[in-house]
């Protein structure tokens, strides 16, 4: 960034002020290849000032700009092409990262504002999909860049332990459940409770009604629903957290869908108040044809409520806990609908707030191309997913380093960092099928080749031994390889910044994929440790890729071992 101020300020002196230095900041481009220089700017931005062709103004301009700071300005055409001072470049580069380690990056975009992160939020008595798994990692990772950013992030987990599927679920129970297996493996036998109510069901339609009896049973309070219910939560909880552990991510509120139960009543008054409820066969809605949508169907005939009912009680809620700043929903892009409708009500009761709520969608993984769906039993589960992965990585351990130290904790790292790291790689929004093979491999644009880039950089810094980089007199680096890496390091905070604007942590993955192929490059090409006077440049550099480095897989949530 500084670099391109120094291009600007070039510019404004050489045209004694006729344009200011935002403006010129903002038309400066960076050419395409390298041979046309760090940065270019377009001369005809001059024309009218100038009354003459573009192609004119630039060796006039090249004339009287001070060179100082660059190794070459050159005119090309309608551009003037700036080649940065290499040396002095990189000097300042790897001091600035040297100096500021892991707090390199660091911006103020959100001066300390609340953000509460809707994030994970799976279904109780069901098991963790790797839908879940999106959600979990994409909002843990806009956690900790938001919180590069200084935004004070807030990590909740809306369970789903609130809805009519609690009446399927104890109805099925009472029908078919025994105590002593749900013990045994809770998740899954309640899991075959429900998915078994639904095959039954189609042909016993009386079901349903019972079921819908108990759901109301359990709104109400009743003591045996809810036991049961709170049984089901419990267990559930339990085996989800141990998930959450081998992620290696946390929550600050697990406050779920039933923590709203008490605040409902409220929301129907407001809406009541404010005479947004309309009646419709027997259910209270809320009308949306203004804003295109489908009517919220906020109250059932029978009186209980509904997703979206207590979706509008956690907001208001959010907003009086928090004063947020923003509001984000991690919620695939299955419920863009759900919130056009949230937002849409809010604004209907008259808060602009809604304005800061935004849904961040992702997209689907598929396998073999086909959906993933709990309800007709076709699903990847998530804990196995993790353990497989974890047992690749460790099979890869044994051929390629036998002798590893930690063996089992840098499998750990490498196996589920892959697994994260392949699903921040992709695009929020793509779709993609997932491969367990692919996902685990050391080469190639996954975790572990990141990983693994890391891991080299320190075994130099480990082979050059004790040398103090942060007091050494940085000659700066000069080479095409190096000016490669320099460069990439430098662009890091714009990364963090654009990551933040764009809820995009696979700026972020691609980012410390292009950082490590071009230091694998460099290293393939010059020998790091030769006695010279660039030595401890290089080194700052191998330090510095290895600070960049660890610090992008943090931001991910993913582990960087020293050695791998
Ligand atoms: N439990 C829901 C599901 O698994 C996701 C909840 C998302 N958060 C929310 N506030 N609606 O589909």
């Amino acid at each position: 960034m500084e670099q391109k101020k120094l291009v600007a300020q070039a510019i404004v002196d050489a045209t004694d002020g006729q344009l200011s230095l935002d403006e010129v900041m903002s038309k400066i481009e960076v050419p395409k290849s390298y041979d046309l220089g760090d940065y270019a700017f377009p001369a005809f931005i001059l024309s009218k000032v100038y009354r003459k062709a573009p192609q004119q103004i630039a060796p006039e301009l090249v004339e009287k700009i001070d060179q100082d700071g660059f190794d070459k300005v050159e005119a090309v055409g309608p551009y003037v092409n700036f080649f940065l001072d290499k040396k002095s470049f990189s000097k300042n580069v790897l001091a600035a990262i040297l100096q500021k380690k892991e707090g390199y990056g660091q911006q103020d975009l959100g001066h300390a504002g609340n953000v509460p992160i809707d994030m994970s939020s799976p279904n109780i008595a069901k098991p963790m999909s790797m839908g879940h798994l999106r959600s979990t990692v994409i909002g843990n990772s806009l956690a900790e860049l938001l919180k590069k950013a200084n935004y004070n992030p807030i990590k909740i987990n809306h369970l789903g332990d609130w809805g009519t599927q609690f009446g399927k679920l104890i109805e099925a129970y009472k029908l078919w459940g025994s105590e002593e297996e749900v013990r045994k493996d809770p998740i899954n036998t309640l899991l075959k409770y429900y998915v078994h109510f639904h095959e039954v069901d189609e042909k016993q339609p009386e079901l349903d009604d019972e079921a819908r009896a108990w759901f109301k049973k359990l709104e109400n309070g009743d003591e045996e629903a809810t036991n049961l219910w709170q049984w089901f939560r419990d267990e559930s909880l339990k085996f989800f957290k141990s998930i959450y552990q081998k992620l290696g991510i946390d929550f600050d509120s697990y406050n779920g869908e039933s923590f709203y139960n008490d605040k409902m009543d409220e929301i129907v008054d407001l809406l009541e108040q404010k005479n947004l409820l309309q009646e419709s066969r027997g259910a209270e809605i809320v009308d949306l044809e203004k804003y295109g949508l489908n009517p919220a169907l906020i109250k059932k005939t029978d009186g209980t409520t509904l997703y979206i009912t207590r979706d509008l009680a956690a907001a208001l809620y959010r907003y009086r806990t928090y004063n947020f700043a923003q509001s984000l929903y991690v919620v695939g892009n299955e419920q863009t609908n759900h919130f056009k409708q949230l937002k849409a009500v809010l604004k209907e009761m008259g808060y602009e707030w809604a304005d800061n709520i935004h849904h961040i969608p992702f997209g689907l993984i598929t396998s073999g191309g086909k959906k993933l769906s709990t309800r007709k039993g076709n699903i990847i589960l998530l804990e196995d997913v993790l353990n497989d992965a974890v047992d690749l990585a460790k099979k890869q351990i044994a051929e390629k380093n036998p002798d590893l130290p930690n063996k089992d904790q840098v499998a750990e790292d490498v196996g589920v960092g892959a697994v994260i790291f392949h699903d921040l790689k992709n695009e929020r929004l793509n779709n993609f099928d997932f491969n367990l093979e692919e996902v685990v491999r050391f080469e190639g644009e996954t975790g572990p080749y990141v990983q693994y880039s890391h891991a080299r950089a320190m075994s130099i810094l480990r082979k050059a031994g004790n040398i103090d980089l942060e007091n050494a007199q940085l000659a700066g680096l000069n080479d095409e390889e190096s000016w490669e890496v320099v460069r990439q390091l430098s662009n890091f905070p714009a990364m963090v910044g654009r990551a933040v604007e764009e809820y995009e942590p696979s700026v972020i993955a691609k980012y410390s994929i292009r950082l490590s192929k071009s230091f694998n490059k460099y290293y393939a090409h010059t020998k790091v440790l030769t006695d010279d006077d660039q030595k401890d440049s290089r080194l700052a550099m191998v330090a510095s890729v290895a600070i960049v480095l660890k610090e992008s897989l943090r931001l991910l949530g993913v582990n960087a071992p020293n050695e791998m």
